[in-house]
């Protein structure tokens, strides 16, 4: 079995805790979207671990890494984070496969995320700065340097001219940009030298491993809301971290994906601009903030909060096809005195069920809550039947509404603290 893990919600759901918690069960983890905008914090015995670009299977020392052609790779983050890995003795060493067909985030991505943002003004996306946005401009506008041409003995353009004419156009369009091309160019090749060890055709590279019975676990970053097509758009990443990704970031048929999990939290959080119908701007909201640290694992920005959405974890259910839900941060909720649950949004008279396209919709649209008795205690709970009565009343009702099993609850930040319901698909997909 392989098995799909991505974001239900708009992102920071707990992908790489549950990425690193079923990493056991699979011989490789892939990474298909995306780039070092990606936070996946993971806690190992109160040790924390925050990947980026690299996997979060990377922490099981047998696990083999894949960064797929989907992703958007900034050859400095990705050497940076090897490096805090290993200083914390997390060998990478020969553990990462990185397609030669991924996309490089050069310098001036950077610059231009940043001006962009400035340009938009009151109507910014509230991006990472990283330079994701761009890096994936020029791959759709047939500009951009993939990683094998970094190596290409004989390409149809020398590497610098390309490198050349790039940094150029963006020192124009940039003012007050004057990177040196020479520069630029001398950074790509030496970050070759140190990368090509590892460079190889992913997708071939994972059919000969499915052909040899390894199994592989796909790993999303963001989430469905985030989608650049599925997402509350533009307030979205400029990649597909929904299901259909897997297939084009990683060049696999859909018929490798044996299951689809979406991670979501038993609230809603939100980092950056763009709606948000249960966000709680008040003390409900600033509590959620507190008890659930919400605060981006990224660029440290305080995440927005409110209560469980059904209408976008349906949505993402549709999108993706899940087959469960790891429903995370569920201890968050305790000791509040009650809990509420958005079912579907109030348009005027009308009750509207799927989320809507258009955002102007989507800003004037009020939540239909459902309120259910609060709960204290689960914390660290680690059998289903040990929850408590009004907990497990909430789950069952989180179910029916979004139509998706939790097959997975997570009571803590801690890699044992989580409950794999056996009588869920999530076990018979764990099975040997
Ligand atoms: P990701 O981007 O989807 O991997 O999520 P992030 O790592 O950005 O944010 C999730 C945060 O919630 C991290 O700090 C996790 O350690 C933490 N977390 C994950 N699951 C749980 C849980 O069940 N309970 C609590 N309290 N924290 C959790
Ligand atoms: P993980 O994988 C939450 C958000 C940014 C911004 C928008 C566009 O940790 O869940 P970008 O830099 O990608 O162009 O920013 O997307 N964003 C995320 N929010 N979790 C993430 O990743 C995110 N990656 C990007 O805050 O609103
Ligand atoms: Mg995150």
């Amino acid at each position: 079995m392989n098995i799909a893990v991505l974001g239900a919600q708009w992102g920071d759901e707990g992908k790489g805790k549950i990425v690193d918690l079923l990493t056991p069960h699979f011989s490789i983890v892939a990474r298909y979207q995306g780039g070092h905008n990606a936070g996946h914090t993971v806690y190992v015995g109160g040790k924390k671990f925050v990947l980026r670009l690299i996997p979060s299977g990377i922490l099981h020392p047998d696990t083999v890494c894949v960064i797929g052609n989907g992703v958007v790779l900034d050859p400095q983050a990705l050497f940076a984070e090897i490096e805090q890995l290993e200083q914390v003795g997390i060998a990478v060493g020969n553990r990462i496969v990185i397609s030669n067909r991924a996309h490089l985030i050069l310098p001036y991505h950077r610059e231009l995320d940043v001006f962009a943002e400035a340009q938009r003004g009151e109507r910014k996306i509230g991006t990472t700065s990283r330079g994701i946005g761009p890096a994936y401009e020029d791959k759709i506008g047939r500009r951009g340097i993939r990683v094998g041409d970094l190596g290409d003995p004989a390409p149809a353009v020398p590497l610098a001219d390309v490198v050349r004419d790039n940094v150029e156009a963006r020192n124009r369009l940039l003012h007050d940009s004057h990177l040196d091309w020479r520069a630029v160019l001398d950074q790509l090749l030496a970050a070759w030298e140190r990368m090509r060890p590892w460079v190889r055709d992913v997708s071939v590279f994972l059919a000969e491993a499915r052909r040899s019975g390894r199994r592989v676990l796909f790993e999303g970053a963001q989430g469905t809301m985030l989608d650049i097509d599925h997402g509350t758009y533009p307030y979205v990443t400029s990649s597909n971290g929904t299901i259909g990704g897997v297939c084009t970031g990683l060049g696999v048929g859909p018929r490798a994906i044996d299951g689809v999990l979406g991670v979501a939290k038993a609230y809603t959080t939100r980092v950056g601009d763009g709606p948000m119908p249960t966000e709680l701007i008040d003390a409900v909201g600033e509590r959620l903030r507190a008890a659930g640290h919400e605060f981006g694992a990224v660029t440290g920005r305080p995440r927005r909060c409110g209560w469980f959405d059904a209408v976008v974890v349906r949505h993402a259910a549709r999108v993706n096809g899940l087959d469960a839900l790891a429903l995370t941060k569920l201890d968050v909720l305790d000791g509040f005195d009650e809990v509420r649950l958005c079912t579907a949004y109030r348009l005027g008279s009308a009750t509207i069920q799927e989320f809507p396209a258009e955002l102007g919709i989507v800003s004037r649209c009020e939540p239909v809550y459902e309120t259910f008795p609060g709960w204290k205690g689960t914390a660290g709970i680690r059998r289903y039947d040990d929850l408590p009565a009004e907990t497990r009343r909430y789950v069952a009702r989180l179910e029916e509404v979004t139509g998706v099993p939790a097959g997975i609850v997570s009571t803590g930040s801690d890699r044992d603290d989580v409950i794999v319901r056996l009588d869920g698909c999530v076990a018979r997909w764990l099975e040997p």
